[in-house]
């Protein structure tokens, strides 16, 4: 039932706030971090572990490659985010102190699950991040943290992407504890954050207009491409991704650091660009860095469209378009910023007459390799 929605995805964006509410429900507790269903991967086997091998495929990997910045940074592990494809076919260096953790919505990608099959048959601790309850893949791993995001009918995945996110901060901040690594100052702080999220993603919302109409200026747009660094990178391939999936626009996310080794030969008049900003309080280097690649972009005609904070002054002189996403810690914004790229890949899809929840090739769980 779409409840009045136009559709299914339309729907589970303006969910988000209510999908990370359920996310954080029960975990956070007098501002520490509580797992039950971690299972047998107690303390002392997270206290071991000396690397983590995050798999996934598509938007889920995504979500990884976002959560690595964190999970690094929290419990310094080094993390390693690999396709489960790429994985499963290659001869990976695993040991006995490797965590491997599967992030998938369905539970049930087939890529995904023979992945961490092989895995577990190499003698590896695995953990699944999973949106759908008794699930082929939590079932098969050691450990499950559920995402509690609620059924996600669109093929394009959207509440479940923020879900997997905040299912994975959740574990950074308990490995980060178990281990040591974190101060009860550093937790606190994030588990603040974190519980202050549902209400940002719904003002963040807010910007629905804005973007449905710049989604109707591009509707003949045949190229649009993403910028971000840090963790605005990943969140920008996840942008291309969710506007080729539902729009069939050509769409490529690059690392804005990468622009002058090969990238910016694309750039010419009128060819519209998507820059993920990070927020200025944060790292003013990298804040700074991106400004010149707008500054680069925008010189060769580019058409900037910037996903900056609230009263970011300094990206406005160089942007067509700025889409404001509320103030928020640098790790946080990610979640923010991603919601207008969704928006826009549904309004686009929407301003094109096409099926947005049922987009042409493709199946909401890929069950075959
Ligand atoms: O169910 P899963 O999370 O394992 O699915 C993984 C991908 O197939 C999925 O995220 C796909 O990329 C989506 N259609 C993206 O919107």
């Amino acid at each position: 039932d779409k409840g009045g929605w136009s559709s299914f995805m339309a729907k589970e964006i303006a969910e988000q706030p209510d999908a990370i509410a359920n996310t954080l429900r029960g975990r956070i507790v007098e501002g520490a971090v509580e797992i039950p269903e971690l299972g047998s991967l107690g303390p002392d086997i997270l206290k071991d572990i000396d690397r983590i091998v995050i798999i996934a495929c598509g938007t889920a990997a995504y979500a990884a490659s976002t959560a690595k910045y964190a999970i690094e940074a929290w419990a310094r592990v080094p993390v390693d985010v690999e396709l489960s494809h790429e994985f499963r076919y290659r001869t990976p260096v695993l040991s006995a102190r490797t965590l491997l953790i599967s992030v998938s919505q369905s539970g049930e990608t087939m890529d995904t699950l023979m992945a961490v099959k092989y895995a577990r048959d190499a003698g590896v601790k695995t953990l699944s991040v999973c949106n759908t309850q008794s699930a082929t893949i939590p079932r098969e791993s050691d450990g499950v943290i559920y995402t509690h995001a609620g059924p996600e009918v669109a093929v394009a995945s959207t509440k479940a992407f923020v879900a997997q996110i905040v299912a994975l901060y959740l574990f950074g901040l308990h490995l980060g504890t178990v281990r040591g690594t974190l101060s009860t100052e550093g937790l606190h702080d994030m588990t603040r954050q974190l519980l202050a999220l549902p209400e940002k993603l719904a003002e963040v919302l807010e910007v629905t207009d804005t973007v449905r109409q710049l989604a109707h200026w591009m509707a003949d747009t045949r190229s649009v491409l993403f910028l971000g660094r840090h963790v605005g990178y990943p969140i920008a391939l996840e942008g291309a991704l969710k506007l080729k999936e539902i729009s069939y626009i050509h769409a490529e996310g690059f690392a804005a650091g990468e622009l002058k080794h090969g990238p910016i030969a694309l750039i010419e008049p009128g060819q519209p660009v998507f820059v993920v900003v990070p927020s200025p309080r944060s790292s003013a280097e990298l804040h700074s860095k991106i400004v010149s690649n707008i500054q680069e972009i925008r010189a060769r005609g580019a058409r900037v469209i910037a996903i900056a904070e609230k009263g970011d002054a300094a990206v406005l002189p160089f942007a067509d378009e700025v889409i404001p996403v509320p103030l928020a810690e640098p790790l946080i914004q990610p979640l923010l910023s991603v919601v207008p790229l969704q928006l826009f890949a549904l309004e686009l899809s929407t301003a094109k007459g096409l099926d947005v929840d049922q987009p042409r090739n493709l199946a909401k769980s890929v069950t075959v390799e």
